[in-house]
């Protein structure tokens, strides 16, 4: 089966960072529920950073409870976790978000054999694919195959974006541009981080006007490498011929 197409979700400053202003989650949510996608992909350092903004604590171990059977054709998507290294170790607090269907766990051979023993006791769904860290074209075919899982948003920070995007996973950005500065604070955290190229040839898909300022640009990546000359724009980067569309 086909991988599922890819869509990554960012709320980002004017001059590009993803951290170091405040983010209007009401709205960032509201435009990512506005298409449909059958999981939310996370990264491990997205989730915890976002239960530590509330004061919850995802390390350690969660009390064995009963387990809610899963509601039948469930319309809401899988939140799924890539955490090989057992970040995330305590699941219940997400599970019992109104968000999800459920969690599912992306693991590669490298997750401690103690880990898959907890997910298994806690009736977690888990995927391994990959030797060390989690092989995410694997585990998406593996997320079609298995789970029927065609549409997929991304919703975490550069680490995993860059990773996707250097394996050649992304389809889409789907990117609401805040109106802030973030400042050139070394800690924030860019759009895409990782080793080697990001370029890449986008094509613009549509310009909307937000509440407050805020602006949705929406890109479809272009299959191949950008053509070398990174200062010199991308000829599928253009408005189009409609203009850009007007929603306030
Ligand atoms: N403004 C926004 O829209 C927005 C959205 C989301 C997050 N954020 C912010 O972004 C920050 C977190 O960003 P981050 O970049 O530190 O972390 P991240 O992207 O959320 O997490 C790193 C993830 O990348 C995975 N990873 C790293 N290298 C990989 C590889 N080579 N192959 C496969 N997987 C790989 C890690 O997997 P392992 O765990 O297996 O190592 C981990 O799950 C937080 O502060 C959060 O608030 C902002």
């Amino acid at each position: 089966m086909d991988r599922p197409s890819v869509t990554i979700h960012n709320t980002l400053s004017v001059d590009g960072r993803l951290t170091g202003f405040p983010v209007d989650l009401g709205l960032h949510y509201e435009v990512a529920d506005s298409s449909h996608h059958d999981a939310a992909l996370t990264g491990s350092a997205t989730l915890l950073a976002a239960a530590r903004a509330q004061g919850i604590d995802l390390a350690g171990d969660d009390p064995d409870q009963p387990v809610p059977p899963p509601v039948p054709d469930d319309p809401r998507p899988w939140l799924v976790i890539v955490d090989s290294r057992a970040r995330v170790s305590r699941l219940a607090w997400l599970r019992g978000q109104p968000f999800w269907r459920d969690v599912l766990v992306l693991c590669s051979q490298t997750t401690p054999a103690q880990h898959l023993t907890r997910l298994r006791r806690h009736h977690v769904e888990y995927l391994v694919a990959g030797a060390d860290r989690v092989d995410l074209a694997a585990a998406l075919h593996l997320l079609a195959d298995r789970y029927r899982v065609h549409a997929v948003r991304v919703d975490a920070g550069g680490t995993l974006n860059g990773a996707l995007m250097r394996a050649g996973l992304v389809d889409e950005l789907s990117i609401i541009i805040a109106p802030h500065l973030a400042g050139a604070d070394a800690a924030t955290v860019p759009l895409l981080t990782g080793p080697g190229p990001d370029r890449a040839r986008l094509t613009l898909l549509a310009v909307d006007h937000l509440r407050d300022g805020h602006l949705w640009l929406r890109y479809r990546l272009q299959p191949g490498p950008s053509p070398d000359g990174a200062d010199t724009p991308a000829p599928g980067c253009a408005y189009p011929a409609a203009g850009p569309t007007g929603r306030t």
